[in-house]
This record gives structure tokens, C-alpha cells and sequence, in this order.
């Protein structure tokens, strides 16, 4: 497959209160066509800042080091014709909240056919009629109706559908899905992610999937990137993320998670609480919360550790692999149970 997109080095700072704080510091992953890249960690991790980096939908006064190559083409040197049609047929987005995305007064109609107008010039009748192709193709029935209505008269999980048929519009190469699920209920999450799954795969679009949910993101995605503290912890096929975690901060995720087949009296916390890149500290910015902490840690930042086809940014790997998923208890462990 080809490489479609490199995030090479990505550092990025953003203005508050006079001065750059800093909000990804040297993130890097690579992203074939067609296949399926998922983003996981705590609130405030930069989840979304990758994902408007690469969109270059930044804040004015931003400092970015570091590459984004789409296709080859460095994103941050497109000019301005260029840019316009990155961000209008290459890349597309769809949001956790659609309803904010979208214009009360404006028919879904006319929130669906507008770029087809601008962008490509397309008639008013020929652009109507795709706009009831695209709904048809994302399972909403009555389509001519649908075209009429405004915002508030259609559900959540609709108007996410809605939002899924603006996105392959244009037919992008990528889709940059920032928690598309997120505030549905779990039946139509369920109908939703069916729908981008199968949007995706027709249409053959790379896509780089932001979620909380460690289960959904193995569900959907073929590798799973773990962000903390706008740092990359750990790359890894989806499919061993939960059996075979390669950074503490990502078995603590995994034991964190509530499991239907599993009895407890109240589920393993996370101890302590998620830290911005800014504030982070030297060395590991795990490490103030990590049980497997000791003094080599916060000697400096570790640096991403290739094994196999995965990377962990921790020191204490691969001496630790397998052991931290069982290792951990509620509570504070005696320091015979932690591996050293
Ligand atoms: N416009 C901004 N100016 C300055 N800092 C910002 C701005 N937007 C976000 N941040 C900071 O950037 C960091 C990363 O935020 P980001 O929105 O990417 O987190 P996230 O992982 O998407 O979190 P969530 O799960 O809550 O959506 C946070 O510390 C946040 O406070
Ligand atoms: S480097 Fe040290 S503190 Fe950081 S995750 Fe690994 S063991 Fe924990
Ligand atoms: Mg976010």
C-alpha cells in the first residue's frame, strides 16, 4: 500500500496569555491508503490538535515544527489555491458534534450541495440529485424530504449521517473522524461507525479515527496510535493493543476499561490525573502516574522504541512486556509485585 500520509517530527506550540505553550511535542506516524489509523488517550491529550494540524485549521499565532506530508506534498507549504483544494477534496472531516457543524437556518439541502455548487460548479438540480444519492448511500430513507428539512428536525444519529454523506461528497483520500460517535447512544453509535465502515471501504478512503473507547478503536481500526500529554506512548496493531499493551500508560487504559464478562466491585483508576504538554515534567511524562516508575525515567524524554512493526516511548521496554496487564491491582502494589 502506499504511504498517504507522514506526520514526521510534529511539534506545536499555540499561544495563551502571551506566550507558546506547547500542545504536541515531536509526533510522528505514517498512514497508508485505504487503511485505518486510530488515536486514543485521556482528555487533553491532542487528540484533536493532530488531526486540525493536519487540516491546518490551527489557531492564528500557532508555531509549528516538524512535517505533515499529504501525498508527498508537504501540507504547510501549500499555498493559498492549493490548500483550498487540500482541504476540499483530499481531506475531509467529520466532527463529535454535527449539530454544531451545521447551519440552523440552512436546509440539509443546501448544507450538502453548497461545495458541489462553489467547488465544483455543478448545477442546482445535478447537485440535489447527488445529495439524495449521498443519502440514500448513507441508509436515510426519503431523501427528497430529507433535502427539505432543517437541523433540529432530524436526530443526532441522523444528522451524523448526514455529516458521514458531506464528508465522501468529494470523494477525499482521507477522513479525519474526531469522535464521530461520541454523543450518540450506543445503538446508533453502532449504525453509525457500520456506515463510516462501509463508506470507507467503498469509497477507498484512508482514515484517522479519534476515540476514547480502547474497544472501538480495536474494533475499527487496524493500528491504534496512544497519545498522552501530546506525545505519542505507543504504536501497535489494534488487534494486540489490549493482550499485549507495550507502554504502561496503555495497560492501565486496558485495565481501566469496564469488561461485561468481568466482575468487580469498582474498577482500577487510573491514579493521579492526565497532564497537558505543557505542563508535563522531564524525562517520562508518564511517570509521575506510572507504578513502574524509577530514577532512569525522568533522566529525559524516552525516545520511541522500535519493536517489530510497533513503537513504545518507554525505558523500561520490552523488559516489562507482558507483565503489566496482570500486574495491576486496585490499590498501591507492594514492591514485590512490581517487576523490576
Ligand atoms: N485554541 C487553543 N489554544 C491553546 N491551547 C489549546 C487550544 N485548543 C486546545 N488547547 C490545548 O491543547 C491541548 C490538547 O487539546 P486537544 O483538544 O487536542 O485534546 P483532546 O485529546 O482532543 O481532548 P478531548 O478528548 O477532550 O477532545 C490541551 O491541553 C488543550 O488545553
Ligand atoms: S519510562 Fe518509566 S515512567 Fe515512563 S512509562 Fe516507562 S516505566 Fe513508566
Ligand atoms: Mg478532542
Amino acid at each position: 500500500m502506499n504511504t498517504l500520509l507522514e506526520v514526521d517530527g510534529l511539534t506545536v506550540r499555540l499561544p495563551v496569555a502571551g506566550e507558546l505553550r506547547t500542545v504536541l511535542r515531536d509526533v510522528s506516524f505514517s498512514l497508508d491508503s485505504g487503511s485505518t489509523l486510530g488515536l486514543v488517550g485521556e482528555s487533553g491529550s491532542g487528540k484533536s490538535m493532530t488531526v486540525r494540524t493536519i487540516a491546518r485549521l490551527l489557531p492564528d499565532g500557532a508555531d509549528v515544527r516538524g512535517g505533515v506530508r499529504f501525498d508527498g506534498a508537504e501540507v504547510f507549504d501549500l499555498r493559498a489555491d492549493a490548500l483550498r483544494s487540500y482541504r476540499a477534496k483530499d481531506v475531509a472531516m467529520i466532527f463529535q458534534d454535527a449539530r454544531a457543524h451545521t447551519n440552523p437556518v440552512r436546509t440539509i439541502g443546501d448544507f450538502l450541495t453548497e461545495t458541489m455548487r462553489t467547488n465544483d460548479r455543478m448545477p442546482k438540480p445535478a447537485a440535489r440529485k447527488r445529495a439524495q444519492e449521498l443519502l440514500a448511500e448513507v441508509g436515510i430513507g426519503d431523501p427528497e424530504r430529507r433535502l427539505r428539512q432543517f437541523p433540529h428536525e432530524l436526530s443526532g444519529g441522523l444528522l451524523q449521517r448526514v455529516m458521514i454523506a458531506a464528508a465522501v461528497a468529494a470523494r477525499p483520500r482521507l477522513v479525519l473522524a474526531d469522535e464521530p460517535t461520541t454523543a450518540l447512544d450506543v445503538t446508533t453509535q453502532a449504525e453509525v461507525m457500520t456506515i463510516l465502515g462501509r463508506m470507507q471501504r467503498e469509497y477507498g478512503m484512508a482514515m484517522l479515527f479519534i476515540t476514547h473507547d480502547l474497544e472501538l478503536a480495536g474494533a475499527v481500526c487496524d493500528e491504534t496510535i496512544v497519545l498522552y500529554a501530546g506525545q505519542v506512548m505507543e504504536r501497535q496493531a489494534s488487534v494486540r493493543l489490549h493482550q499485549d499493551p507495550l507502554h504502561p500508560y496503555t495497560a492501565a487504559l486496558v485495565q481501566a476499561r469496564p469488561e461485561i464478562d468481568r466482575r468487580v466491585d469498582r474498577l482500577p483508576a487510573i491514579t493521579g490525573h492526565p497532564t497537558t504538554a505543557y505542563e508535563a515534567p522531564d524525562g517520562c511524562a508518564f511517570a509521575p502516574r506510572c507504578r513502574f516508575a524509577e530514577e532512569r525515567c525522568r533522566a529525559g524524554v524516552p525516545p520511541l522504541l522500535q519493536i517489530g512493526p510497533s513503537g513504545t516511548r518507554c525505558v523500561r521496554m520490552p523488559g516489562l512486556r507482558g507483565q503489566m496487564v496482570r500486574q495491576q491491582h486496585i490499590g498501591s502494589p507492594s514492591n514485590e509485585e512490581i517487576p523490576r
